[in-house]
């Protein structure tokens, strides 16, 4: 649609300003205090500074934004810009002061939520619930672009089978199928359905490919795996976010097989281009061009810069590789002047779709103000976050009466800045409400004490609030900064003061209801045998507190159900529901797969979550159409509460030439269901979803036995079996 703009466009460019679109900068702080957006950041990550100081620094610190550079044309978009009167400025610059006005494209890491935030990604894929996914997404979008935001690296569809890994806080856990329907929903809600809408964000999904599968869930470690594996577990996400119109990619930071993604022209152009018809930009993650240095497949930095763009990696995000190198390595004859032309096209071709050309500015201070934390987004931010808690555990205990008096323990639920989860830079930390906040603002009658620190944990004070209390509350976990990026951990079993904690408020002989904030599975099998109510808050965002009320006191009926694995131990890691059988399944005899010290299934399995009714699942049929399988299933709602139950249909492919998973998410639907009320739900699955990828890498749906497994978890199941 503006092939010919574009063309006209580059015709007019010098290589330099050519290169200058593909170069992605980050402001950097000057004065007292000079380090680059990227150092800042690292800073937050390893606790430096806090998340507070962070913000402080951003908004009132000198930045160096390059302006000299950005005036020569030298620079085509920004990453860290988080204002209206920043990027507006700057903008200005770019439209009005350089030789061509080019407008500006700015990046921001809006990743679950921007100044209101939403659950962790993890957490609110335990809500399974579409539509909820897409109005955060939108939410997300319009007080971003509010402030001047263009497009965020987002969603994150890294299936993540590991625990260990702390990026397993920032996708929608272990399952593909899961993550491809969480990503396609994210792309809508951020993009909307017209780019030129000032609402409109781009989605750069992230991160391409398999970056969830290091090895040892050590964060950014090499992956090598078989290609079938590839294509079956770890594409289909990235695709289905293609598919919904993400115009954006990002590629990992990890090696598959071999060849860092960065550098990946099988992945970056064989895959994405020609198979899936891609024509919006690549991005490569932060400072990757330059890494594949360290990665020992380029011997500096020019020929980083070379590889990258000849494997059709488009920007350089903040390496600067590109802006260093790339007219050397045309006059050299190196790179085709046609290549940058091509990579060129894309990142203009993304600025006319978002309207920048014609209207460059799409906000301003009056609209971000406006648009800001408002009171509607904080509703939707409750809402979400009570959607995505999950019941892990409970023994006559929640919901609570009104009036209880509630004895808390633990920092984390006094604790604002931690609720926020570790992808949250643009967070209003000072507007996040803690579960003693909301016992505050709402009355709640309640004591809190204790601290998250070690030497702090006092079995006499302990005592002292549960005299005073009916029941106590153990708020225990993680910090934000212990998942995320650069946040594995070879440990994922709860602190041994948190033990001690809980021990002593087991101890005191009043019910305690323990309160998980964290972001990753956790091994707790002491806690989930001794503990009598379990609630997995994960980092809920902004509305953590008040959301935690309308569970605890059963103003809301949870209905969140894991996406991810509890395992018993970190050893039993990667742990995952889909895994294959072997010739040896494990069983009683000792030559069997399985752990001399461990049991062989996890705490809590994936699809698992409880509600304060119950649900009961009949009468399960399958009916054989032409091209498709049409299952119906009964649910009802056995209890006395209305809720919403996640209904979870999985398959098996019996017998197959390849190995196939034991059960495999095909389909989900979540459902209100009143008290007493039956429900028949209904899924089709098509014939042609049932195949796997054979030796010769062609998809095949093999003839034979398919066994379908419908129920409220990936172990509570009616099956009943078709052969195609
Ligand atoms: C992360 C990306 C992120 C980027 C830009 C990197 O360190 O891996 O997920 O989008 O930084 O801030």
């Amino acid at each position: 649609m503006y092939e010919e703009r574009i063309k006209t466009l580059i015709a007019q460019m010098t290589i330099n300003e050519k290169a200058g679109q593909l170069q992605q900068c980050g402001p950097s702080l000057v004065g007292a205090f000079e380090v680059s957006f990227e150092e800042l950041l690292d800073m937050m990550f390893d606790g430096r500074i806090s998340q507070e100081e962070f913000g402080r620094l951003m908004s009132t610190a000198e930045q160096d934004f390059h302006e000299e550079d950005l005036k020569a044309g030298l620079i085509g978009s920004y990453n860290g810009i988080d204002n209206a009167a920043t990027a507006n400025r700057l903008q200005k610059i770019a439209v009005e002061e350089t030789r061509l006005g080019i407008p500006l494209l700015f990046g921001y890491d809006v990743i679950h939520g921007f100044r209101t935030i939403t659950p962790i990604p993890l957490a609110e894929s335990c809500a399974w619930d579409e539509e909820l996914w897409e109005k955060t997404a939108e939410m997300a979008a319009k007080e971003a672009t509010a402030a001047g935001i263009h497009m965020t690296f987002a969603p994150m569809v890294d299936v993540a089978k590991d625990a260990r890994w702390g990026r397993i806080s920032e996708g929608a856990g272990e399952d593909t199928y899961l993550n491809e329907r969480y990503g396609a929903v994210k792309v809508a809600g951020f993009q909307g359905e017209d780019l030129t809408k000032k609402n409109a964000m781009i989605a750069c999904v992230k991160h391409f490919a398999a970056y969830g599968a290091a090895e040892a869930g050590r964060d950014y470690n090499r992956v090598d795996m078989s290609l079938q594996k590839l294509y079956e577990e770890y594409l289909p996400p990235y695709e289905a976010c293609i598919k919904a119109g993400a115009r954006a990619i990002m590629a990992a930071f990890n090696d598959i097989n071999g060849v860092p993604c960065t550098v990946n022209a099988s992945l970056l152009t064989d895959i994405l281009r020609k198979s899936w018809g891609f024509t919006g930009v690549t991005v490569s993650d932060a400072n990757a061009v330059a890494e594949c240095v360290n990665h020992g497949i380029v011997p500096d930095r020019r020929s980083a810069a070379k590889e990258a763009l000849n494997a059709g990696m488009n920007i350089d995000m903040t390496s600067n590789v590109y802006s260093e190198n790339l007219a050397e390595l045309i006059e050299c004859g190196e790179v085709e002047e046609d290549v940058l032309d091509q990579a060129v096209a894309n990142v203009l071709r993304l600025k006319y779709e978002l309207g920048l050309f014609d209207y460059p500015y799409r906000t301003d201070e009056k609209r971000e103000e406006r648009e800001t934390l408002c009171k509607e987004y904080r509703g939707l931010a409750r809402e979400a976050a009570a959607k995505s808690m999950v019941l892990l555990k409970n023994v006559g205990i929640l919901p609570l009466k009104k009036g209880t008096r509630l004895g808390i323990v633990g920092e984390l639920a006094n604790a604002k800045g931690e609720m926020t989860g570790a992808w949250a830079i643009g967070a209003d930390v000072e507007a996040c409400i803690s579960l003693v906040d909301a016992c505050r603002i709402q009355n709640v009658p309640y004591t809190y004490g204790a601290g998250y620190e070690e030497m702090m944990v006092n079995k006499e004070e302990i005592k002292k609030i549960a005299a005073e209390s009916d029941v106590l509350i153990a708020a225990i976990g993680e910090h934000k900064e212990e998942s995320g990026e650069a946040a594995s951990r070879a440990d994922i079993s709860l602190p041994e003061y948190q033990v001690t904690m809980l021990n002593y408020m087991l101890e005191t002989g009043k019910p305690v209801v323990a309160v998980l904030f964290n972001g990753r599975p956790l091994a707790i099998p002491e806690a989930a045998e001794q503990i009598p109510a379990i609630l997995e808050a994960w980092h809920p965002g902004t509305e953590a507190g008040n959301a935690l009320l309308d569970i605890l006191f059963g103003a809301v009926n949870p209905s969140g159900k894991l996406t991810t694995t509890f395992p018993y131990t970190t050893g039993q890691c990667p742990m995952y529901y889909a895994h294959i059988n072997t010739g040896r399944p494990g069983g009683k005899s000792k030559f069997t797969s399985k752990y001399l010290d461990t049991p062989l299934e996890p705490v809590y399995p994936f699809g698992y979550g409880l509600s304060y009714t119950n649900y009961e699942y009949s009468d399960l049929r399958i009916i054989k159409k032409k091209d498709a399988a049409r299952i119906t299933v009964q649910v009802q709602n056995a209890g006395r509460i209305d809720g919403e139950e996640i209904v979870q249909c999985y398959v098996q492919d019996v017998s197959a030439k390849r190995v196939r998973p034991v059960k495999k998410l095909i389909a989900f639907k979540k459902r209100e269901i009143k008290a007493g009320e039956t429900v028949s739900v209904e899924f089709t699955v098509p014939f042609d979803k049932l195949g796997y990828f054979n030796d010769e890498m062609q998809y095949v749906v093999e003839p034979g036995e398919f066994k379908f497994y419908v129920g409220k978890n990936s172990e509570e199941c009616l099956a009943e079996s078709i052969v195609l």
